[in-house]
């Protein structure tokens, strides 16, 4: 089918969720046959709106991965969460708390605090994709298990003017061991010792991050893996965090999302920061995850 057929039989729509961030792009399946014309819509829809929902999908880890590596690029595999790898995809890791003869088949404690993904590594993953395989109900018909985003930039441009410049220039740790003592702290940890190193442990990235493709400035501190800020003295550094944190967690910046079996998600993973909903327990749940390569912040 050529390049005209396809994009004749893709009748797009973008509907925006009416937060600050997260849109649902209609019309379109992000499988093979997917065109460059739908690309771009999706691509152009994520950096409008940070977050895209793509429902009803069908889609293999393979579609899934060449997905990814056509918006952005595959980044190598992580190194991480090896145990818990897509068969044939290292680079991809099922988010899951089934269990299979007494072990967990996927990592089940990812995204109890907000977060950016792979933030602690020297090129974080730019975008990040889920499928949606297995999603809990409860007893209402209601989804569990949702996911929340927090727009990055608008909070950055909430901010009061006197803490952009006090950030302005300023180098943030992002630390993958702050964010493991962290969960034992709160004592919120389950994943294996295995799991909890990594050979790219804590990275000094911008605390304001400029977004490489549009250009917008973000807020790059999380409460998850930034230990501290350079430059800045440690009860300063300390309270100023805690400020930002709460900041990013404010509603007027959030897109919740109610998940549905067969929805594809991308989010752009500078742009926003993410938390899970841990209501369904024991309840199955099962997504596939797979994030595109990155560069370096700046
Ligand atoms: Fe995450």
């Amino acid at each position: 089918m050529s390049e005209a057929d396809l994009a004749a039989k893709e009748s797009v729509a973008v509907a925006p969720s009416g937060a600050a961030l997260g849109a649902y792009v209609s019309g379109l399946d992000a499988g093979p046959g997917l065109s460059e014309r739908g690309l771009m819509h999706i691509r152009d829809a994520l950096l409008r709106h940070s977050v895209v929902i793509l429902r009803d999908q069908t889609l293999t880890p393979d579609d899934q991965f060449a997905f990814m590596d056509r918006l952005y690029g595959m980044r190598p595999p992580l190194g991480i969460a090896t145990p818990f790898a897509v068969g044939g995809h290292p680079e991809m890791q099922k988010i899951s708390n089934i269990t299979k003869h007494g072990k967990p088949i996927g990592i089940n404690d990812a995204g109890l605090m907000w977060h950016t993904d792979t933030c602690s590594f020297p090129m974080p993953e730019l975008f990040v994709s889920l499928y949606s395989l297995e999603i809990p109900f409860g007893e209402d018909g209601e989804a569990l298990g949702n996911t929340r985003w927090t727009s990055a930039i608008a909070a950055y441009e909430a901010l009061p003017e006197a803490i952009k410049q006090e950030l302005a220039g300023k180098r943030v740790s992002q630390n993958y061991g702050f964010h493991i003592e962290q969960m034992r702290s709160r004592g919120i940890l389950t994943r294996g010792k295995d799991i909890q190193k990594t050979d790219n442990m804590a990275q000094l990235h911008p605390a304001v991050r400029t977004h490489p493709i549009t250009g917008r400035k973000l807020l790059y501190v999380n409460e998850s893996y930034s230990e501290w800020l350079e430059g800045i003295e440690p009860e300063r550094s300390r309270t100023l965090l805690e400020q930002l944190w709460a900041h990013l967690a404010e509603e007027r910046f959030h897109f919740t999302h109610s998940w549905r079996k067969g929805d594809f998600v991308i989010w752009d993973n500078a742009a926003t920061q993410h938390i899970g909903t841990f209501d369904y327990d024991p309840l199955p749940r099962l997504l596939h995850r797979c994030g595109s390569d990155g560069p370096v912040p700046e």
